[in-house]
């Protein structure tokens, strides 16, 4: 009987689908749907194993691809393994017309009609672009960049997308590695605020709304660590840090109801994360509770056999799928060898059973099976692309994402008249490299240039000229980049222009495609002959703005020391050089901070704010030459720029610190004020920052942890009261064992406009 009732919906919704309206549904959060279990167990009846194993494959479409070439699964393989329901997802089939293509198969030519869930690298937008998600996250405004991701979101899911591999949560300690440009930074506190503000953002609060897609918390976990920034290498974290500075975001993610996660491609403390049944089973399912599904990263479980984990391609299979892995993308590996090894008897059914499930459940509250071409309107897809209210949300977001670094004798902001503005650098004109790495949903070449976008803006006179060429071959997604390092012809041409100049603009930085997925670097100072042509126009004009445009931080020792102006203005999508100027003329006062340290040197990697006092930290006295501490020989200890430090034009005052009590409970809260005023000539906006330290523990405790921030905006001379909370969730820590604990202590509690705070205070926590 249960079997004749599932046929007769999947039926239904072969012969009536394409013509249903969306509907919008509240989705269930947990406890379990009832009515979608019940679906869910009929529907399992029916299934062949083949059709079970089938829904954990995800096959890359037909067209572009964002990993190596798979072995084996061509195109009409692919075409049979879809007709035969052998396929549960597919990414990087976009637009309405191909993604309905694909689910008509499934829905029409199979014997049950299960659709696909159709996913994407929707990592900064779709087709509007916003800024890089690092980038992003150095405006600290939650609101913001949950707008951001509902831009995104909808965009993506007019054009037949239900589900983004985004937000990625990695945090990251070393810019080396490329894709620090695609997280929220170091810091696991700000990681965790943001992971929630992405995954809201994409999935809002209805899944089943046809403007909204499914998130994906990636990549779990550690991948962020890679030895050495070196892409794909592997990760040694030991539990403490695991548990304090990598697992949180991911935990938020779940908190925040996302309904999928992706493993990484690296091995963590030996054991490759797609296999790692302690982080899928232990901590992730059973632990946190997570009712969604997780897909591996593309062939990462067939490439556990290439780090000599694995034996064959069987047991690589049964590997990842008892460790938990529910869906294989593009690796072709549980399709060929699943279904023989539960016929074996080498995996049991039931995680087949568990699996797929997961993923059902993922596409009922998509709503996919009322209407699998409900993200298939080309209607609608025309009105949603491109709104200008879209295209405005991406500004606003750029505009908050930059970040002032240096601004001596107030040469910002620019004087609006009568000024001759010399315009230099590779890229000053570009309205590519602006949309950042992960951008394949868009097309190329539509940025506004920060030329076009100062042009609009003011009548100044503007020369221009690009000085040296960055990249000297066509820049694409998939390919390595050629850096000029030869041609030095244009920078004559730049100096001579810079000379009568009142002001030089100098665009330098990476391009958009030097960071991203294999764009890791040994060196992160100014790619090419950047730093030369910096040098040389410095010689005739010194009166110069830097326009940082890049997709990690970099070492810029020589321009902090020389040049009197810096703006890291990364890269800012769609509407790059419009939001430049505007803060360049001063009409949005910066108020970005930097989600990531800065450091002097290479060498000084990994350096973040949070780490750990060493036993010999004091610097003797001065004139004092021994060298038994904890240093460089040859370069300081500190950052050039530290996490949360950004500037204004106006200038921001601290006072006032009070803590409600000295001494609370474990149980208890404490309430914290302190007065900021804005003391400069513009209105403005600070991000104020709490930091504690807890002094001493049973695990040694970070100098400065983030435990609040609050962004508040202030008219000249205004001054606001700002309060925070601490408490248990606050105050405690993972201990080596995973277990989160509050101990009794001293701390001190810091606040002020970056990591390096203004004021501080103590108190304790007593039993
Ligand atoms: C590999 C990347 O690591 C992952 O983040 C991405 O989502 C997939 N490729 C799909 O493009």
């Amino acid at each position: 009987m249960k079997k004749t009732i599932v046929l007769s919906i999947a039926i239904t919704s072969i012969t009536l689908v394409s013509f249903i309206a969306p509907k919008s549904k509240k989705m269930q959060k947990l406890p379990p749907n009832d009515d979608i279990e019940k679906k869910i167990d009929s529907l399992l009846n029916l299934m062949t194993l083949e059709e079970k194993v089938g829904q954990m494959v995800q096959y890359n479409g037909f067209w572009d691809v964002t990993g190596p070439s798979p072995k084996g699964g061509n195109a009409e393989e692919k075409y049979e393994h879809l007709r035969k329901g052998w396929v549960g997802s597919m990414l990087t089939v976009r637009g309405t017309k191909e993604v309905r293509a694909v689910q008509k198969i499934v829905t029409e030519e199979t014997r049950l009609g299960i659709p696909l869930i159709i996913g994407f690298d929707v990592i900064h937008g779709y087709k509007t672009l916003s800024p890089i998600p690092l980038a992003e996250a150095a405006s600290w405004d939650l609101e913001a960049i949950k707008k951001s991701a509902e831009v995104a979101a909808a965009e993506a899911a007019v054009s037949g997308i239900n589900w983004t591999f985004a937000p990625m949560v990695d945090i990251s300690r070393d810019p080396r590695w490329g894709r620090v440009m695609e997280g929220a930074g170091e810091d696991p506190y700000l990681g965790s605020k943001i992971a929630k503000a992405r995954v809201t953002g994409f999935q809002g609060d209805d899944l089943s709304d046809p403007l909204t897609v499914a998130a994906c918390a990636k990549h779990f976990a550690g991948y962020g660590f890679a030895e050495a920034g070196r892409e794909y290498n592997k990760a040694d974290i030991g539990t403490v840090t695991l548990h304090n500075m990598v697992l949180p975001p991911f935990k938020a993610s779940v908190e925040a109801g996302a309904r999928t996660f992706m493993t990484g491609f690296n091995e963590l403390n030996g054991i490759p994360v797609t296999g790692n049944d302690y982080l899928l089973r232990n901590i992730l399912k059973k632990e946190w509770g997570f009712d969604g599904f997780v897909i591996s990263d593309w062939a990462s479980i067939e490439e556990m056999l290439t780090w000599g984990y694995t034996k064959d391609r069987a047991s690589t299979a049964v590997r990842a799928a008892e460790a938990g892995v529910d869906m294989d993308m593009e690796g072709n590996i549980y399709i060929e060898e699943l279904a023989n090894m539960v016929k074996d008897g080498k995996v049991k059914e039931e995680i087949i059973d568990d699996a797929v499930r997961r993923i059902l459940r993922v596409k009922y509250e998509l709503g996919l099976f009322e209407d699998p071409y409900k993200y298939c309107d080309s209607e609608r897809e025309k009105e949603v692309i491109g709104k200008p209210e879209h295209i405005e949300a991406v500004k606003d977001m750029a505009k908050k994402s930059i970040v002032l670094l240096k601004n001596e004798n107030n040469l910002l902001p620019l004087k609006k008249k009568k000024q001759t503005i010399a315009l230099i650098g590779p890229l000053a004109d570009e309205n590519n490299s602006p949309l950042g790495s992960w951008r394949l949903g868009s097309d190329d070449n539509t940025g506004v240039s920060l030329k076009t976008g100062l042009e609009a803006y003011s009548k100044n006179k503007i020369e221009y000229a690009k000085g040296v060429e960055l990249v000297s071959n066509d820049a694409q997604f998939t390919k390595e980049l050629h850096i000029n390092t030869t041609d030095d012809t244009g920078i004559k041409e730049a100096v001579e222009i810079a000379k009568n100049a009142d002001v030089v603009i100098m665009a330098l930085g990476e391009h958009g495609f030097m960071t991203g997925e294999g764009r890791s670097r040994t060196n992160i100072d100014l790619p090419g002959l950047q730093q030369q042509l910096l040098e040389e126009v410095y010689k005739v004009n010194k009166n110069i703005v830097l326009v940082l445009q890049n997709g990690r931080p970099l070492t810029i020792n020589w321009a902090d020391k020389n040049i009197p102006a810096i703006v890291e203005a990364w890269q800012l999508g769609s509407q790059s050089g419009n939001a430049i100027a505007e803060v360049l003329y001063g009409d949005y006062n910066p108020s970005g901070k930097l989600p990531m340290t800065f450091p002097r040197s290479v060498g000084q990697i990994p350096i973040y704010y949070n780490h750990k006092e060493t036993g010999r930290p004091v610097d003797p006295a001065p004139g004092d030459e021994q060298v038994f501490w904890s240093h460089y020989i040859d370069e300081e200890n500190t950052p050039l720029y530290p996490f949360g430090f950004g500037l204004s034009y106006t200038e921001f005052d601290y006072k006032n610190l009070q803590l409600a009590k000295k001494e609370i409970k474990d149980d208890e809260t404490l309430k914290i004020s302190v007065e900021v005023s804005n003391i400069g000539d513009y209105e403005g906006r600070e991000v104020v920052q709490l930091y504690i330290r807890d002094l001493y523990g049973s695990i040694i405790r970070p100098v400065k942890e983030l435990k609040g921030f609050e962004l508040v905006d202030l008219k000249k001379g205004e001054t606001k009261t700002i309060t925070f909370e601490l408490g248990r969730k606050e105050l405690g820590f993972y201990n080596e064992r995973g277990e989160y604990i509050v101990e009794p202590g001293e701390f001190k509690v810091f606040i002020g406009g970056s990591s390096q705070t203004s004021l501080e205070e103590s108190f304790s926590i007593i039993e």
